[in-house]
């Protein structure tokens, strides 16, 4: 429980939806898409994802009639995106638009729920590889049903990054994000590797299952985040804004990490940036 919240009820109701709306954007995934832009020409959207968040938006206001909703497509099309302390589903119908258009297995439905502006229940579904990511406040993460935990990487030098360029790419903005991949990558103690997965809350998951060290972005929104911030934490990982502040899911930025070792000697090389708030 969370306050009043049953957060098992919740969870279950999650991954229920999650395969639902799964298994119509993979059928989907299939056919011919009209692809429209949103705020450039590197923020698309699909009439897929404005189908599944209908459809997941509907089913968990039938279930949970006193919750609150922020849906991405719901937010683009003008309506309200607050977060209060109540409890407050945060959805993103299909994270990696951008892949799901150009045919990349690697997008996913994300559904977190948070309750006094923190994520407790947290859903990433990889409709094309089917792999069900999930955690609940102090019941583990498991993907499709078995435990996953983060690395134990605390050096850069061994460490495989994860970070995003984002869909807006003024160049105030994009140059500071190039620099510090710069930094990260060049001899003579460069990291591993960094990688461009083309989705915040698989990039999360990708952290919290081990097979990266950490992930950074600016400029991803609450609903790319909120499911992934209590996967990561409940996988044994650390998750703060990218200057090593606590996260804060509206504040336009993620730092996560398998230790808090690795985070504090990634994040003084993070750009410091900061968007408007969702
Ligand atoms: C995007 C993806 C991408 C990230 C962007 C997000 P969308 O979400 O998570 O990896 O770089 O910042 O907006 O638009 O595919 O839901
Ligand atoms: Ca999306």
């Amino acid at each position: 429980m969370s306050g009043n919240t049953d957060l098992d009820e919740c969870l279950q109701a999650a991954l229920n939806i999650a395969r639902k709306a799964g298994k119509i954007a993979r059928e989907a995934s299939f056919s011919i898409m009209k692809v429209e832009t949103k705020a450039s020409s590197a923020d698309l959207v699909t009439e897929t994802d404005k189908q599944v968040e209908e459809l997941i938006l509907s089913e968990l206001k039938q279930k949970f009639p006193s919750h609150k909703f922020i849906g991405e497509e719901c937010t683009a099309a003008g309506e309200d995106c607050q977060l209060t302390n109540d409890p407050t589903w945060m959805v993103d119908p299909i994270d990696g638009t951008s892949n799901f258009v150009h045919g990349i297995p690697f997008s996913a439905v994300s559904i977190g729920l948070a309750v006094d502006k923190t994520p407790v229940v947290g859903v990433v579904y990889n409709f094309s590889l089917d792999q069900m990511f999930a955690a609940r406040k102090g019941g583990g993460a498991t993907m499709n049903g078995a435990p996953i935990h983060v690395s134990k990487c605390t050096e850069l030098t061994e460490s495989l990054l994860l970070s995003e360029f984002g869909s807006n790419r003024p160049p105030e903005l994009l140059k500071p994000k190039v620099d510090c991949l710069y930094e990260l990558a060049v001899e003579p103690r460069p990291v591993h590797g960094i990688r461009m997965v083309g989705s915040a809350a698989l990039s999360m998951c990708m952290v919290a299952s081990g097979s990266a060290d950490a992930y950074f972005e600016y400029g991803i929104h609450c609903w790319d985040i909120a499911a992934g911030d209590v996967i990561v934490r409940e996988a044994g990982g650390v998750t703060m804004f990218p200057t090593g502040d606590p996260l804060d899911v509206m504040r336009r930025g993620v730092l996560c990490a398998g230790t808090q070792e690795l985070a504090a000697k990634l994040a003084p090389h993070i750009p410091k940036l900061e968007y408007e708030r969702d």
